[in-house]
């Protein structure tokens, strides 16, 4: 178990309560409470934003130290769910960083499906769905129908709303054209929308882990985008060493907006342009 630092502030210079209890036997219960029940490793997650979410869980769920946080959390508890609720950050949107994904449609897609008219492609971290399926839509407006969407995630909830694809709403839709929307969503009475079963059947949900081992290998194409942020510089070279063994030769992987690869070719990686890496041949 790594140390905590001796002091942790929060935003408004007090020191949370996360952070003061967490050098004590809290801390090491929590974390392998955390990491039987869920297969998380607080651990790999950057220590200061991870104190804060902690501090929300021990807020909203009215305990008061780490270690009372770690005897509530059971299978299947509201406070398990509180704890994933606060723990992966959902936050996502269809065709979220539009340029890059115009870019992924006018010049990454055409060399990946001239090479490869089934192509194999895996969203990592997917969290609702928005990802895998603006993908889907684009292969589908690009009549590629031979390719495979793989989406996975670690939150499982969230893979059952993923699955569904239903729980979209206007939110989602500020970087889509209307018509767009209007072909490929279809409203629900409660005011959300469906996504149609064209663009559904594409992608296929798993849970996985990205600390762990690929769910496949030759993937042509893999999005991670805005989930590694949240993990320590060891985690992130561990997972983006996973996804470039997973990825083909030519395969290309496609990084968040704010992210960006430290000497990629220790990985095997070339930048290809902003967000988009290319696995050496
Ligand atoms: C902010 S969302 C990103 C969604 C989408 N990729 C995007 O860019 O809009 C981050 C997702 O990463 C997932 N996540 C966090 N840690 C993970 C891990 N170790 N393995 C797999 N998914 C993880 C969270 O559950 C969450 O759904």
């Amino acid at each position: 178990m790594k140390p905590f630092p001796k002091q942790d502030f929060t935003h408004s210079g007090v020191p949370s309560r996360a952070a003061q209890t967490g050098e004590d036997a809290g801390y090491g219960q929590l974390r392998r409470r955390v990491l039987d029940l869920t297969g998380i490793d607080l651990d790999c997650y950057k220590r200061q934003q991870m104190l804060r979410r902690l501090d929300a869980i021990l807020s909203r769920c009215h305990l008061s130290d780490l270690g009372q946080l770690a005897n509530e959390l059971k299978p299947g508890s509201p406070i398990l769910r509180e704890f994933m609720e606060r723990f992966t950050i959902n936050v996502s949107e269809c065709f979220r960083d539009r340029p890059r994904f115009d870019q992924l449609a006018h010049e990454i897609l055409p060399t990946i499906l001239q090479r490869n008219p089934a192509p194999r492609i895996w969203s990592a971290g997917c969290s609702y769905g928005a990802e895998p399926y603006s993908l889907a839509i684009l292969l589908k407006e690009a009549h590629a129908t031979r390719a495979t969407i793989l989406a996975t995630d670690i939150d499982p909830k969230i893979l059952e709303t993923a699955r569904a694809g239903a729980s979209f709403t206007a939110n989602d839709f500020k970087n889509m054209s209307r018509d767009l929307v209007q072909r490929y969503f279809q409203p629900q009475a409660d005011g959300t929308f469906r996504i149609n079963d064209q663009a559904k059947t594409m992608v296929s949900f798993k849970q996985h882990n990205l600390l762990t081992e690929a769910p496949g290998r030759d993937f042509d194409l893999i999005l991670c985008r805005n989930v590694t942020i949240y993990f320590t510089e060891e985690a992130k070279d561990q997972v983006t060493t996973m996804l470039a063994n997973a990825l083909r030769p030519g395969g290309v992987l496609f990084i968040g907006e704010t992210e960006s690869l430290h000497r990629p070719t220790r990985f095997g990686l070339n930048m290809r342009s902003t967000s988009f890496y290319e696995r050496a041949a």
